[in-house]
């Protein structure tokens, strides 16, 4: 396990610095599942990015009268809607010249589900876009919502290298929900602003693979009483989607957090390809630092650059419990990692 300097780096980035701009060009965005919960708030809320000119919402249902709604928004970017078949011509038109491909398109849960009982349904969904994508824009960076997210991330990989296109720095699982909730959680038994609870949670997207490193959150962190206190907030941070799907009561899973966190992420890479330096934000990317016990994806703080991800920092100091966290984490990504990998292979 690295435990190299993570507290001397740049802290994570604060949300409240969320749509800040300071650059000149601007960026393509393509949401794909662009009509579903998360797709439209996600698909507003890069509309009010200033960063994004040109938006391509793609969904097999609904997507150019969701278009058609947001673009009235008095926004610099130019808003598409494209559906399989429809006249403006379908996904190959919307990912033409992309330069971020957001992928939200897949079924959620239902209360009593795993992320992994999704697989068989968002596998192929997922392997199918990205076909596309590799086609037509494999320079593109590409950022997985869609779940399972430690298996669905390779699914994507595997892809992309069959294509021979792949390049791993420009591949991301989205995690920032779970960096956002660590933070909210936190932030609010602390009595501290949230924005100025920055936690890294690293691993993967999905219970127990979800490892919030609450000892590197600065003196919030000094707040959380060790014991059963400590374990409730893991437990919080980590079960955090459950308290989401079971609130919901059968219809879906979180989607408003979820889009702002999407948004969020998308913000920072736009601002790193322009030129902004120092963006620092938590990602499921291949990596090397648990490659040696099987784990070859894995969620940790990334900085970003002009062409995705810049360099991977390491988990830094973890405590004792934490280190319990990552031996848990491990096995069973290295599992959701294999399965994604092999059934791609068995379904090319
Ligand atoms: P939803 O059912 O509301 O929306 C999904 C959308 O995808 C629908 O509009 C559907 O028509 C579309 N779709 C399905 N197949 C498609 C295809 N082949 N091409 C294009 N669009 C397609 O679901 P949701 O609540 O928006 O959740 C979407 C996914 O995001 C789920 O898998 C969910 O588990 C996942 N999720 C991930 C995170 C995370 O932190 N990474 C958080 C929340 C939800
Ligand atoms: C979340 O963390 O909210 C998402 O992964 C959706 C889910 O299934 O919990």
């Amino acid at each position: 396990i690295g435990r190299t300097a993570l507290r001397t780096a740049a802290p994570l980035r604060s949300a409240s610095r969320l749509f800040s701009s300071s650059a000149s060009q601007n960026s393509a965005v393509a949401v794909l599942g662009a009509s579903g919960g998360i797709g439209q708030p996600l698909s507003l809320l890069l509309k009010n990015d200033p960063l994004v000119t040109s938006l391509r919402l793609f969904d097999v249902r609904l997507a150019p009268g969701v278009a058609a709604d947001i673009s009235h928004v008095n926004t610099p970017a130019i808003t598409t809607g494209y559906s399989p078949d429809g006249p403006e011509g379908g996904l190959e038109k919307a990912l033409e010249g992309a330069d971020i491909i957001v992928i939200p398109a897949g079924v959620p849960r239902k209360p009593g589900m795993t992320r992994d009982d999704l697989f068989n349904t968002n596998a192929s969904i997922v392997r199918d876009l990205a076909k596309t994508a590799a086609k037509v824009a494999p320079k593109a960076h590409l950022l997985v919502i869609s779940n399972p997210v430690n298996s669905t991330v390779p699914i994507v990989a595997e892809v992309f290298k069959k294509a021979g296109v792949y390049d791993p720095k420009r591949l991301f699982g989205v995690t920032t929900l779970d960096v956002t909730r660590a933070s909210t959680f936190l932030s609010g038994i602390a009595g501290l602003k949230p924005s100025d609870v920055v936690v890294p949670v690293v691993g993967g997207h999905s219970g127990v693979t979800i490892v919030p490193l609450l000892s590197q959150a600065g003196p919030a962190a000094k707040s959380v009483q060790p014991g059963e206190q400590y374990e409730k907030l893991v437990h919080r941070i980590q079960f955090g989607g459950d308290e989401v799907v079971k609130a919901k009561d059968g219809a879906g899973s979180a989607t408003l957090s979820m889009a702002y966190a999407g948004a969020v992420f998308a913000n920072a890479l736009m601002r790193a390809a322009k030129g902004e330096s120092g963006v620092k934000e938590c990602s499921y990317v291949e990596s090397p630092l648990y490659k040696d016990q099987g784990a070859t994806f894995f969620a940790s703080p990334i900085t970003l650059g002009a062409e995705g991800v810049k360099e991977i920092h390491p988990v830094g100091n973890v405590s004792a419990e934490e280190e319990k966290l990552l031996e848990a984490a491990i096995p069973e990504l290295k599992k959701n990692i294999e399965k994604g990998v092999a059934w791609v292979a068995e379904n090319p």
